[in-house]
C-alpha cells in the first residue's frame, strides 16, 4: 500500500483563448451546436507557447503551492502526446527550464493519450521510495495536431498543462489505481479505408499529421471505462460510491459525464466541470482540473476523491485518493 501527500498542484494556459463564435467565422458550425453537444464553450489555444513552456509553468505553480524546494524532486514525469518533439523527452526539457540539471532527478515523458496523467501518477507512486518527492505534469499542445477544417473533432479540443507534487510519506494517506490498455486503435481512433504506416515518424502523408477519431465509438467506450474504472479503485478500497466526496474526471464531453453519473445514479454536483472554459486538454485535463479544483478550495483533508480517464489506445484509469 503506498501512503501518499498531495503536496501542490498548478496550472497554465496560453495566452489565446478562442470561443465557439470564432470558430462559426471559420468552419461550419455554431456556438448553440458545440454547446448542446459537447457543453464546451471556449479553449485556450497555443500560438508561441510549447508544450515544455506551459508545462514548466504548471509546475512552478505547483512548486510554490508545495512549499518545497525544487532539489526534493528525485522524479519528474510529463504525459503529453504532443511533445515538443520526439528527443529529448519534454520532461528533460521541463527539467532545464526548471533550473533542475545538477541534482538527482530521473525525468521521462509517457504517452497514454488522456490518460497519460493517471498512468503517469500511477507509476509515480510506485517509484518512489519514503519521502522522496515527484513532480507529475500532464501537458499538452493538441491544437498543432488539429485539423482546423474538421469540425468533427476541432471544436473539442485545447492547449494547457496541470502539475502535481507528490510525496512518499509514512504521514501520507492512501491511494488505490486501477489502469486498463485495449490496444485497439484502429476502431475508433483512425480513418476508415487507412492503414497505420510501420513508421509514423517517416510517414509524411498529411492525413497521419492530424487527430481523427470515431466520436460516437469513443462517446460509448468513455461511458463504459469511466464506469468501470470507477467499480476498480473502488473495490481495492474499503469505501463505497456515496463515500467519495468529488470526482475529478477527464475533462472530454458534458453529455460523457452526464451519461455516467446517470448510470452510476449520482448527482453531477460530485463531479468537477471545467470543460466549459478549456475543452478537452487530454493528458492536461484532469491535472489542469486538480489544480483548479484545490484554488478553489474545493479541496479539504479528510476527503476522498477520485480521479479518472479515458482516451486514445484505447486506454483508462482511475485513483482514488484520500486527502
Ligand atoms: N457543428 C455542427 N454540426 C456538426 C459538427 C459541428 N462542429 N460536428 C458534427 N456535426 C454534424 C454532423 O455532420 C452530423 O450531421 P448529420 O446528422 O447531418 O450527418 C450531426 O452533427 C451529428 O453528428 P454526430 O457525430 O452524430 O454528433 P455527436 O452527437 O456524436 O457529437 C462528438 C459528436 C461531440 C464528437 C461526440 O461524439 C463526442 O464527444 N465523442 C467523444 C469524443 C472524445 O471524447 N474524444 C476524446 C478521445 S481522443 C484522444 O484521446 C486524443
Amino acid at each position: 500500500m503506498n501512503t501518499i501527500q498531495l503536496l501542490g498542484c498548478g496550472y497554465a494556459h496560453p495566452k489565446q483563448h478562442i470561443d465557439n463564435h470564432y470558430l462559426e467565422s471559420i468552419i461550419d458550425t455554431s456556438d448553440e451546436w458545440i454547446v448542446q453537444r459537447t457543453g464546451i464553450h471556449a479553449r485556450y489555444v497555443a500560438t508561441t507557447e510549447t508544450t515544455s513552456l506551459l508545462a514548466a509553468e504548471a509546475a512552478q505553480k505547483a512548486i510554490e503551492d508545495a512549499k518545497i524546494d525544487k532539489k526534493d524532486i528525485s522524479l519528474l514525469i510529463v504525459a503529453t502526446l504532443t511533445g515538443d518533439q520526439p528527443m529529448p523527452s519534454t520532461a528533460c526539457l521541463v527539467q532545464e527550464q526548471l533550473g533542475m540539471m545538477d541534482q538527482r532527478l530521473m525525468a521521462f515523458d509517457i504517452n497514454a493519450a488522456c490518460s497519460g496523467f493517471l498512468y503517469s501518477l500511477q507509476c509515480a507512486c510506485a517509484m518512489l521510495k519514503e519521502n522522496e518527492c515527484a513532480l507529475v505534469i500532464g501537458a499538452e499542445n493538441l491544437s498543432k495536431i488539429i485539423d482546423w477544417s474538421d469540425r468533427g473533432t476541432c471544436i473539442l479540443f485545447g492547449d494547457g498543462a496541470g502539475a502535481a507534487i507528490i510525496r512518499k510519506s509514512a504521514q501520507g494517506k492512501n491511494v488505490w489505481h486501477f489502469a486498463q490498455s485495449k490496444g485497439d486503435p484502429k476502431r475508433v481512433l483512425d480513418i476508415p479505408g487507412k492503414t497505420l504506416s510501420d513508421q509514423p515518424c517517416v510517414n509524411v502523408d498529411e492525413a497521419y499529421r492530424y487527430l481523427s477519431m470515431d466520436g460516437k465509438e469513443v462517446f460509448r467506450f468513455a461511458v463504459g471505462a469511466m464506469e468501470e474504472a470507477i467499480h476498480q479503485v473502488l473495490e481495492q478500497s474499503p469505501w463505497d460510491l456515496e463515500a467519495i466526496d468529488l470526482i475529478i474526471p477527464h475533462q472530454a464531453n458534458v453529455r460523457i459525464l452526464a451519461n455516467v453519473a446517470r448510470h452510476m445514479k449520482l448527482s453531477m454536483d460530485r463531479f468537477y466541470v471545467n470543460l466549459d472554459r478549456f475543452g478537452n486538454t487530454s493528458a492536461a485535463s484532469v491535472p489542469i482540473a486538480l489544480a483548479q479544483a484545490k484554488a478553489e478550495g474545493r479541496l479539504h483533508e479528510g476527503m476522498k476523491i477520485i480521479l479518472v480517464g479515458f482516451g486514445g489506445g484505447l486506454t483508462y484509469a482511475a485513483s482514488l485518493m484520500e486527502l
